[in-house]
């Protein structure tokens, strides 16, 4: 099988390339912005073509030649979608739709799995989100996901593309740009520096190891049914300050959480009924603790690959604040 895997370079996208480089052929296209980095698949074959998912005659040209697209290209941090949305409007919706739109007319044939988030739903105060529960997104950025889920099963409904979607909680793991929140506490902690958590803390997600959600995919990708949505997650609901609280306590270090004024906007709790998904023969395999400890290890040892990422955007505590 050959695979197209948009966003390739990136966080999620370049554990996905790992996770399926033995079992299929692999082309990424990344448009290289600031979340991506080679380095993240240095050691992998595949092919890669530097470009823009908005760009309709690439798109057709790659889509072409392939038997599915995993689509993971995307603007991703909230804070930068609040500072500054358009990026997130043209990447996200319109890439989106220049990807179906590439399918539509170039190979109807191939398969898509368009990634989406939980963020699409909005926040929860009590028990958790379905698949086809009322999208309510809060931020520009998850406006702009859910604005890309509808063009999907759009594209189902009208042109019978052969779509799918995933909408998976927050992921931790290896490669993950400094600027999200664990490795930019495990960071600063490796430096004793204040650790800024947004509001009082309590803002509750639900954290899933990168492997678990790349295997959802696969699952998904390999036995999902046309038009269907698959909720992913782990269960493993913690507020921002258990889980800092959590990084400190593994890493032996005191108390450097310093609490910053919140981020406009955020959402309480994010929280994903995911039966549907493990119908399919799919559940998360590692364990909040475990993986956490994982990741730790992961950025202790390899300081080569974060290095030279960790400027003021992972220094400065509330990044939206720089524009607003
Ligand atoms: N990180 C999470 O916790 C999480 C959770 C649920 C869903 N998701 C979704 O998973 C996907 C990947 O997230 P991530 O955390 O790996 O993001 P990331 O920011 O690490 O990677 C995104 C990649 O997409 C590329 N990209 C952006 N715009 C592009 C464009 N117009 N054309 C081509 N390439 C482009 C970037 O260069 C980057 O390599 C996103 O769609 C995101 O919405 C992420």
């Amino acid at each position: 099988m050959k695979i197209l895997v948009t966003g390739g370079l990136g966080f999620i996208g370049s554990n996905f390339v790992r996770h399926m480089h033995d079992s299929a052929d692999i082309v990424v296209v990344d448009a290289q912005k600031y979340g991506s980095n080679p380095a993240n698949v240095k050691d992998l074959e595949y092919e890669f073509v530097k470009g823009d998912i908005c760009d309709y005659e690439l798109m057709c040209k790659l889509v072409k030649e392939t038997d599915a697209v995993v689509n993971f290209a995307a603007e991703t941090h909230v804070d930068r979608s609040i500072s500054s949305p358009y990026s997130f409007i043209v990447s996200n919706v319109n890439g989106t739709y220049t990807i179906l739109e590439a399918i539509r007319t170039c190979n109807p044939r191939a398969r898509l799995v368009h990634i989406s988030t939980d963020e699409v739903y909005g926040d929860i105060e009590e028990g958790s989100f379905k698949e086809d529960d009322i999208l309510r997104p809060s931020s520009p950025y998850s406006a702009s996901k859910a604005s890309a889920d509808l063009l999907v099963l759009a594209y189902v409904r009208t042109y019978a593309l052969n779509a799918v979607i995933t909408r998976c909680t927050n992921n931790y793991g290896r490669y993950q740009f400094p600027e999200k929140l664990i490795p930019k506490a495990i960071i600063r902690a490796i430096s004793n520096m204040k650790i800024p958590i947004y509001g009082t803390g309590k803002n509750v997600r639900d954290w899933i190891f990168v492997d678990d959600h790349c295997e959802a995919i696969k699952m998904v990708l390999n036995n999902g049914d046309k038009g269907e949505i698959y909720n992913v997650a782990s269960g493993a609901e913690k507020t921002n300050l258990e889980l800092v609280s959590a990084i400190l306590a593994i890493m032996d270090k005191p108390d450097l959480v310093e609490f910053v004024a919140d981020r406009p906007g955020h959402d309480l709790r994010y929280s994903l009924d995911y039966s549907k998904t493990m119908e399919l023969g799919w559940k998360p395999q590692h364990k909040f603790e475990k993986g956490l400890e994982e990741t730790i290890e992961w950025y202790l040892s390899n300081e080569w690959w974060w290095n030279f990422l960790a400027d003021d955007k992972i220094l400065h505590p509330t990044p939206w604040k720089l524009e607003w």
